[in-house]
């Protein structure tokens, strides 16, 4: 599945990614800048934040009890659209997807 990301300054990156990896790991394998992923996936650090694309929203579905909590700690502003791309799984229906990186 191919995977947009689109940064504050305007750029875009897009990657091929293999289904069942995480939009986390798939944005280090990218070098996306400021996804970081330090806890490795494990929901305890929200380096991983992401702004969802509307268009999105629905496809990739709501934060999970303790993801919720999690987004509470972010450095950037939470909204709507936040999640946490570790819990992001790839998968065909999400061929597409944007993402959209918040500013550090
Ligand atoms: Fe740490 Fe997602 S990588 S919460």
């Amino acid at each position: 599945m191919k995977v947009t990301w689109r940064l504050a300054d305007g750029r875009e990156i897009t990657g091929e990614v293999a289904n069942g990896l995480n939009m986390m790991e798939a944005a280090v394998a990218n070098n996306v800048p400021h996804v970081i992923g330090e806890c490795g996936g494990n929901l305890s650090c929200a380096t991983c934040h992401v702004y969802v694309d509307d268009a999105w929203r629905e496809a990739t579905g709501e934060a999970g009890d303790f993801e919720d909590d999690m987004l509470d700690v972010t450095e950037a502003e939470r909204l709507p659209q936040s999640r946490l791309s570790c819990q992001i799984t790839a998968s065909p229906e999400l061929d597409g997807l944007v993402l959209i990186v918040p500013e550090p």
